[in-house]
């Protein structure tokens, strides 16, 4: 852990901006706060990646939320990832604009150097490669970074990238975040019971001000409140058996968890920008 840290430090010292990747579904659970203000003492953007599976008023809620705080977000899928270069290119005006803004008397000589940083399966090697694609040409390597390291050219040469993302730890704040981040799929899924994470994705996705956001499940109408029981009626009417005739419950949340990750029940936010209260708190908790 200390020599990733130490790694990933030596990586930070050598770019202009540090793109923190969140999940669109659950922009602050998806962050590390603690380990952002430990390792990144310089320029930051946030990218909402998967924002393709969120619910599309709820990414706005967030951008401009996001925005009021001071912090530019782009909310992506960056699996299909369209125009790199523009991306690139607004990367490059938010680092000039900072230099400028910090009384930078000389323009800078060289290309502008940034480095995609989020904790696990939050799709930064997707967005590598996505804005590797169309910009092969890699450039030498500069001192200081591990012969693995490479640097990638984008905008015209104007914008270099590492190619090696940095992971970040979550940090777990209690059980339903962990349970949030496993829903996710940013936690591996055999740290916990399937059954309890579909369990809280259906608790959760009940909570939204949605009438029926099971629908797409075509389990008809009447669906059980408790989630077990949800998991043994969406078992029984899937035909999932276990020897015996018993509704398997762990089949069904599995199925269940592939479809809410695939974005086969919907595309559904499950975190909402805080309002100041809350937002005081989380600070509070956050510097204890
Ligand atoms: P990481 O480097 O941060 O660990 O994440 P990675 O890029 O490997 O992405 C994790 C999973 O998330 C991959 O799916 C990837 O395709 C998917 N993903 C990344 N960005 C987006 C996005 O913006 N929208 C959507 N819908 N999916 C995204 P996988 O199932 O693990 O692999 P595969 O099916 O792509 O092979």
């Amino acid at each position: 852990m200390l020599k990733a840290e130490k790694a990933m430090k030596e990586a930070l010292s050598l770019v202009d901006l540090v793109l923190i990747l969140v999940d669109a579904r659950a922009p602050l659970s998806t962050r590390n706060p603690r380990l952002e203000r430990r390792l990144i003492q310089k320029p930051h953007a946030l990218i909402a990646n998967k924002a393709d599976l969120a619910n599309a008023a709820q990414n706005r809620k967030w951008k401009s939320w996001f925005e009021e705080k001071g912090e530019p977000t782009d909310f992506l899928d960056a699996a299909h990832l369209r125009h790199p270069e523009l991306l690139a290119e607004r990367w490059r005006e938010l680092v000039l604009r900072g230099r400028e803004e910090r009384g930078a008397t000389r323009p800078l000589m060289r290309p502008v150097r940034i480095m995609i940083v989020g904790i696990p399966n939050i799709g930064k090697s997707t967005l590598v490669n996505r804005l590797r694609v169309k910009n092969v040409a890699k450039v030498a390597n500069h001192p200081g970074v591990t012969r693995s390291n490479q640097w990638v050219n984008l905008a015209g040469g104007k914008v270099e990238l590492l190619d090696t993302p940095g992971v970040l730890w979550p940090q777990l704040r209690d059980k339903e975040h962990e349970l949030l981040l496993t829903a996710l799929g940013n936690i591996p899924d055999d740290t916990t019971d399937p059954v309890l994470t579909a369990g809280f994705v259906i608790h959760r996705l009940r909570q939204l001000p949605i009438r029926n956001p099971f629908r797409a499940l075509n389990l008809g109408d009447e669906l059980p409140e408790d989630p077990q029981e949800f998991l043994e009626t969406m078992a029984l009417r899937r035909g999932m058996l276990l020897p015996g005739g018993k509704p398997s419950v762990v089949n069904a949340a599995q199925g269940f968890l592939k479809d809410f990750r695939a974005g086969a029940l919907g595309y559904f936010t499950l975190e909402n920008p805080p309002v100041a209260k809350e937002m005081a708190e989380t600070v509070t908790q956050e510097e204890e």
